[in-house]
């Protein structure tokens, strides 16, 4: 029986969810699974709708569209969650910076932020009423979903949002923000200050419309020298975990739903033990990482989430069913592990293959429950 259960999941309310279950690190009938980019271009379902919408925008915009979307992948495959159609491009957009998705190309902000006044200028927004349509996308598709299965809701971590707003788009070497970083610190700093409490009002915001778990998506923390990860990436993620957690424990008015806080950061495996320590309940993992070195290094403090390689779903079902036993055999026996991929599913994957991965969690995922462990848990 899994012993590792510490103090920080000891008041945490009961979940008949075993997403959620496994993300406080209680017992589960088998290893939940979800997909990073569960709804998107792999389905041919998804690119219809892109098509008739024509502007990826569009789509996040539209409550009803982007309901329909959250439903998509749930409503052909048999995953443990569903994940609000957004992206996270749409903070910065809320702040007034014009934002274009180029088929082919990614995002692209009109005008990236050149210099410090622009980062002055950078309006103080109220995120529940700026991101109302995400919102109204959250309320609409919980209704759907009826409580069969929980809903994440996600933020960009203040760096990476940064990295699109001075890069521009997605970019190789970074050179423009590392620029800042090195000539102009105090005012990169400024802008993730910014960054972080308008997240910590999104992020609430989504609680309060009804999400059950949310995630801090951290997609380029690990281009990031060792102490300036630290400094400008996880320190603006641990102020974000610290104000949400506060508001989960607080009483009164105030209060805010607990649930669950997911942390992803790729490619940094050599800061888990600083990740952990930010007050997170789960670490996300790319495939690069050892789920069960990262375990050792930090398995009683937190859920662990991860980590195919996406790639490995361009082989055929046998190898898949393999390479899903392998990462299932690498976290090993115990409590508090959620299957998926150690980033986001890629475009060309076969979605016969993806239902072999999940198959092959269903069948090599289950747990030996024992009777003490199905007891609720409070
Ligand atoms: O996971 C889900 O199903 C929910 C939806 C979701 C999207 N983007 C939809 C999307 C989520 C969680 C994201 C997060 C996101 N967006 C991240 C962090 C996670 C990661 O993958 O690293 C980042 C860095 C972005 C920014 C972004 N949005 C990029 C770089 C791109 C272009 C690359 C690509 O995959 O096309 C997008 C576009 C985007 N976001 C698409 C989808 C379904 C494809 C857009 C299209 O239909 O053309």
């Amino acid at each position: 029986m899994d012993t590792q259960h510490t103090q920080n999941t000891a008041n945490v309310p009961y979940s008949k969810h075993r997403l959620i279950r496994a993300l406080w690190r209680q017992p589960v009938d088998r290893t939940p699974l979800w997909i990073m980019r569960q709804a998107g271009r792999y389905l041919p379902e998804y690119r219809a709708l892109r098509q008739r919408a024509k502007d990826f925008l569009v789509l996040c915009k539209t409550p009803e569209l982007a309901c329909e979307i959250t439903l998509q992948p749930i409503q052909r495959f048999d995953l443990d969650a569903a994940i609000i159609f957004s992206d996270i491009l749409v903070v910065p957009e809320a702040l007034g910076m014009k934002l274009s998705f180029v088929e082919g190309e990614g995002p692209q902000f009109q005008d990236p932020l050149q210099n410090s006044q622009a980062i002055q200028q950078l309006p103080r927004i109220d995120a529940a009423s700026e991101l109302s349509y995400v919102m109204e996308a959250i309320r609409l598709s919980k209704q759907a979903l009826g409580g069969r299965l929980p809903l994440i809701g996600f933020a960009g971590s203040p760096w990476t949002l940064a990295t699109y707003m001075i890069e521009g788009r997605s970019s190789k070497d970074f050179s423009k923000i590392k620029n800042w970083l090195y000539q102009d610190p105090h005012s990169l700093h400024a802008l993730l200050d910014h960054l972080s409490h308008t997240l910590i009002d999104y992020l609430k915001a989504q609680v309060q419309a009804g999400v059950d778990v949310l995630m801090i998506f951290d997609t380029w923390g690990g281009v990031l020298p060792y102490q300036a990860y630290l400094d400008f990436s996880l320190y603006y993620m641990q102020i974000i975990v610290s104000a949400l957690k506060a508001a989960m424990a607080s009483s009164g008015k105030q209060t805010l739903k607990k649930v669950p806080i997911i942390l992803f950061s790729k490619n940094t495996a050599q800061h888990l033990v600083a990740q952990a320590a930010t007050g997170c309940d789960a670490l996300g993992l790319d495939w690069t990482a050892s789920l069960s070195v990262a375990r050792q290094c930090v398995g009683n403090q937190v859920a662990l989430q991860g980590n195919l390689d996406p790639a490995a779903l361009y082989a055929d079902p046998a190898q898949i069913q393999q390479a899903v036993k392998q990462v299932l055999d690498d976290f090993g026996p115990g409590y508090g592990h959620v299957f998926n991929l150690g980033h986001g599913i890629t475009p060309l994957v076969d979605p016969e293959n993806v239902q072999a991965m999940i198959e092959a969690v269903h069948h090599y995922g289950v747990q030996d429950l024992q009777e003490e462990d199905s007891k609720p848990w409070r």
